[in-house]
């Protein structure tokens, strides 16, 4: 099999996979995991090798399921007035949320709970099952230490952001769409990874590495 599908085999089998999405927009490598897969010690991979922020990504019909909306269109305030990112039209942004059952929310434990607990909630709603916004509000409460990301509505026809990304390679591996994306860093410079250092990462740590227009020609 080729590069791409030992990657979304990895995937399928709940291992993270390196996303570089594309030179000419952010130029980053994300470490991207099935939210379900994520276990306290993966919370601690991401926050010690990656180093940026932990991101659940969940599709656009699971957010607007249970009325997670985007962060841009809701917050009242003029900073959130224009949206000159540089790299994309908007932000995946929704709102930050921890599961009930979380004490800080920030630590290992807590941060991989309200992970675990976002997929198993994707996967209910992606089954048809009835769950509203009151149902998520009974399990989750915002703000919190999780950033929800929100994909965008026609998917990677739509954006090309490590959101979709993600998405595309959980509906490719059929699993519910719950994705944790985290930006990898570079400690000497504080920039982004290279994509060389990132391959390197890769190689020494046995982790597939996928460029975001191999994803897009195989899964658009
Ligand atoms: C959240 C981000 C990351 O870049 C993440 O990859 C999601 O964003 P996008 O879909 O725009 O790539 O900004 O930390
Ligand atoms: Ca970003
Ligand atoms: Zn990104």
């Amino acid at each position: 099999a080729g590069r791409l599908d030992r990657a979304l085999a990895a995937f399928r089998a709940g291992e993270p996979v390196l996303v570089h999405d594309f030179d000419d927009r952010e130029g980053e490598t994300d470490i991207v995991y099935p939210a379900s897969a994520v276990t306290p010690e993966a919370v601690a991979h991401l926050r010690n090798d990656a180093g940026g922020l932990i991101c659940v990504a969940v599709s656009d019909a699971v957010a607007d399921a249970v009325g997670l909306p985007f962060l841009e269109a809701q917050i009242d305030h003029p900073a959130a007035a224009s949206h000159d990112l540089g790299y994309d039209d908007r932000s995946s942004f929704s709102l930050p949320v921890n599961h009930r059952d979380t004490f800080t929310g920030i630590t290992d434990d807590d941060r991989a709970r309200t992970i675990t607990e976002l997929a198993s909630m994707a996967s209910t709603v992606d089954a048809g099952v009835d769950y509203d916004a009151d149902d998520f509000a009974a399990e989750f409460r915002a703000p919190g230490h999780v950033h929800v990301l929100r994909g965008a509505p026609g998917g990677l026809d739509d954006r090309l952001g490590h959101t979709e990304l993600g998405l595309a390679m959980a509906a490719e591996t059929e699993q519910a769409p719950a994705v944790v994306v985290c930006e990898m860093l570079d400690d000497e410079t504080g920039r982004a990874l290279s994509t060389d250092a990132a391959r390197e990462y890769a190689r020494r740590n046995g982790l597939p590495y996928v460029e975001g227009e191999d994803l897009v020609a195989a899964l658009r």
